[in-house]
This record gives structure tokens, sequence and C-alpha cells, in this order.
């Protein structure tokens, strides 16, 4: 499948599909408290995305049996919810959840802290996030696709994390998952020119240890090998003239 170009239209499209998901992720990072299970989230997640007139992208998506993926500790993503996982005090949760509106899509992502953790909890939690605007910084025409994936790598590896290469992030527009691959690490091709009307969902999914993951039994839960600490962060971007415009965070 070719990179989409997309129309004026379709952006007006996607950057309501963001801005819902953008205000989603606000009111569930206001309801993450220990003693919650992640079925809580889920549900929540899922009342307040139907809420907006939208659907929950990820639902039945390749038999995926839920709204929002929740992903706690050494779960990278998509951590399936279960009425019998509650979180606690010191946990980190990643939340990642995706909308459709009008046809369109939006991703995103957020790790969030459960009361009280870790200052070294908290470092990964935030690295994470500025991996995805140090990525950024390179997401302009012009530039190629693995500028965005080195910059991610460098930053992350600064503080010696884990870069998950297993995970990637992708396209988005029509369908969740559209060319090209978005990798958050380097490649040896310089991969693709950016062209404004591009649309990405750009994730860094980095461990506080060693990058190396493995798939649970349920086919969907991805943990870290060593049992450290993932982080995950993910907005839906779009490419312009100009500055990167971020379709799924309001600022
Ligand atoms: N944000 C993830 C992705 O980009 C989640 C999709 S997996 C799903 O791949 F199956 F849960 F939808
Ligand atoms: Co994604």
């Amino acid at each position: 499948m070719a990179v989409t170009i997309k129309s004026e239209r379709e952006i007006e499209l996607m950057r309501k599909a963001g801005e819902i998901l953008a205000r989603t992720h606000e009111e569930l990072e206001a309801a993450v408290r220990p003693g919650m299970t992640t079925m809580d989230i889920d549900r929540l997640g899922e009342k307040i995305i139907r809420g907006f007139g939208c659907i929950p992208s990820f639902k039945n998506y390749n038999g995926y049996p839920a709204s929002i993926c929740v992903s706690v500790n050494d779960e990278v993503v998509h951590g399936i919810p279960s009425k019998r996982r509650y979180l606690e005090e010191g946990d980190i949760v990643s939340l990642d959840a995706g909308v459709i509106y009008k046809g369109y899509h939006s991703d995103a992502a957020r790790t969030h802290a459960v009361g009280t953790i870790t200052p070294e909890a908290q470092k990964l939690i935030e690295v994470t996030r500025q991996c995805f605007f140090e990525g950024i910084k390179f997401a302009k025409a012009g530039n190629h696709l693995n500028d965005i994936s080195s910059a991610i790598q460098a930053y992350a590896e600064k503080f010696g994390y884990g870069v998950v290469r297993d995970l990637v992030g992708h396209g988005i527009g029509t369908h969740l998952h559209e060319d090209p691959e978005v990798p958050n690490f380097a490649q040896k091709r310089k991969g693709i020119r950016l062209e404004p009307g591009m649309t990405l969902a750009i994730e860094p999914m980095i461990n506080a240890g060693r990058a190396d993951v493995i798939w649970m039994d349920d086919d969907w839960t991805v943990k870290t090998e060593d049992g450290s600490l993932s982080a995950h962060y993910e907005n839906t971007v779009l490419i312009t003239e100009g500055e990167p415009e971020i379709l799924s965070l309001r600022l």
C-alpha cells in the first residue's frame, strides 16, 4: 500500500478525530488511581469515546477484545483489560487508544503514574514522552523518515534505555495502520521523503532495561524480557509545509 497524502477535507476530519482522542486521554488520566481495575479503564474509555459519537478502533481489531490497551509496569503494549487486575500505588500504566470519526482514525498513547511512583519510573515516563518530541523535530517536509527514527533512538539511549525493535509506528488515515512503518530506531535506509499531508502515528516504546520483548500466551500482551519497566507515548501527527501538527494533543 502506498503512503497517502490527505486532502484538506480529510485533514479536517483527522483533526476532529485527534481532538476527541486528546480529550479522551485527558479524562482517562484524571481517572487513573490505585484500586481501579484495568477493565474499569477500558469501560470508562469506551464510554468517553462513544459519548463523542466515535467508534473505538481497537475493539475487535484483529480480534483484540477491548477498546483501550492497558499495559502495566513491565508490559510494553497491548495489555488486555481484566476485571481481576487492580492498579496499585507505585505502578505505571500505559493507555493506548484509537478512535474513528467519520471514517478517519487517530491513535495515541500515554503512560501515567498510579499514585506516587519511584523517581526511576518517573524518569522513564518523561524521557519516553520527550523521545516523541525529539523525533518530531525532524517531522518536516523534505526530511526523511529515518531522521525521526534516529532522533528517537539517540535520545532514549543517552539514558541507557532500551528502544523496542519489535513494534513500530505507522501511517494512519482511513485505516489504523497504513504505510509507512515508523521505527523508533535508526535504519540503514533513509526511508521515504516526508511530504505535507502525510499523517503518521509516532510512538516510542522505551524499556528501562534491555530492548528485548516477549509475547504472552494471550497472543497480545507484550512484556519486557528482562522484567524492566516500559513506557509508551504516541500521537497522530500531520506533516505540513512548516512545523508538524500534533493532531491528538491539546496544548
Ligand atoms: N496503537 C497501537 C498500534 O498502533 C494499538 C493497536 S493494537 C489493537 O498498533 F489491536 F489493540 F488495536
Ligand atoms: Co499506533
